[in-house]
């Protein structure tokens, strides 16, 4: 066999058959090198890509899925019920490797709006306390958790004071996607915070690229720290880490 290659292949006056076998030959061998060559690159590439990713994926996959959490508080009450709820939401979200920051509203200064608009021109309030601050973390946050006590059957003075300094974000691109309401009420109607998600609602329906992702209501907490043991902090825990 190899002396016929090597006859067919050397030979200077070889006939036109075995000229054409000499091609023939040609064609098949260096078409079976190339397939090896080939075959052999997609393995070690094939081979080569799994390595790579088994070694960076556990990294890549866990900053692809973090992201930054604000949780912001409004009630002012020391020992406040929807601010522990608000903790075990954060306690969650950090366990499932979030970027969380909790933003309570106790000890801000935030004044009503006069409805000037110039935050429509200037992506900022006017008032010079502190919501430009607190509405640039908005911004900057994929997901935003409100927790709000129930008064007169809607989200606090402060909590809805707070949306509406913020106005200024509606001239701006936003980040968030998703938004939580955490509640507490002294009574345990299901529908005692209807009307604060409701309210909530509206706010987020300006931000269209938003949405209420889920809302927790725990009733029947009135005293400061009444909330404790109550099963509802274990389920905005569990909550916080789904996000
Ligand atoms: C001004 C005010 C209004 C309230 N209105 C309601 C209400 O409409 N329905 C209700 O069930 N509880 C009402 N409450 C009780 C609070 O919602 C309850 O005490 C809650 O646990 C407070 O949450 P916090 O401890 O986080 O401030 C009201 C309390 C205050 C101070």
């Amino acid at each position: 066999m190899l002396y016929t290659f090597l006859y067919i292949v050397v030979r200077p006056d070889a006939s036109a058959h075995q000229r054409a076998a000499k091609g023939v030959l040609w064609t098949v061998l260096f078409g079976l090198a190339k397939t090896c060559q080939y075959g052999g690159l997609t393995i070690l590439g094939v081979e080569g890509y799994r390595r790579l990713k088994s070694f960076f994926g556990y990294k890549t996959n866990n900053i692809e899925q973090m992201k930054k959490v604000i949780v912001i508080s409004t009630s002012l009450r020391r020992g406040s019920n929807s601010d522990m709820l608000a903790e075990q939401f954060v306690q969650g979200a950090t366990a499932a490797g979030h970027d969380v920051e909790k933003i309570s509203l106790d000890g801000k200064t935030i004044q009503f709006c006069k409805g000037c608009m110039g935050c429509q021109k200037l992506g900022r309030c006017v008032i010079n306390d502190d919501v430009n601050d607190l509405m640039a973390k908005v911004l900057e946050a994929d997901v935003v958790c409100w927790a709000t006590p129930i008064y007169y059957y809607e989200m606090s003075g402060q909590m809805k004071t707070l949306i509406d300094r913020m106005n200024g974000m509606y001239v701006q691109d936003y980040h968030f996607r998703e938004v939580y309401l955490l509640t507490t009420a002294a009574e345990d109607e299901p529908s005692t915070p209807k009307r604060a998600e409701a309210g909530l609602t509206g706010w987020i329906d300006c931000y269209p690229k938003s949405r209420l992702v889920a809302t927790l209501f725990c009733g029947g907490v009135n005293e400061a720290r009444e909330i404790e043991g109550n099963p509802k902090l274990q389920e905005a825990y569990e909550l916080g880490k789904r996000v």
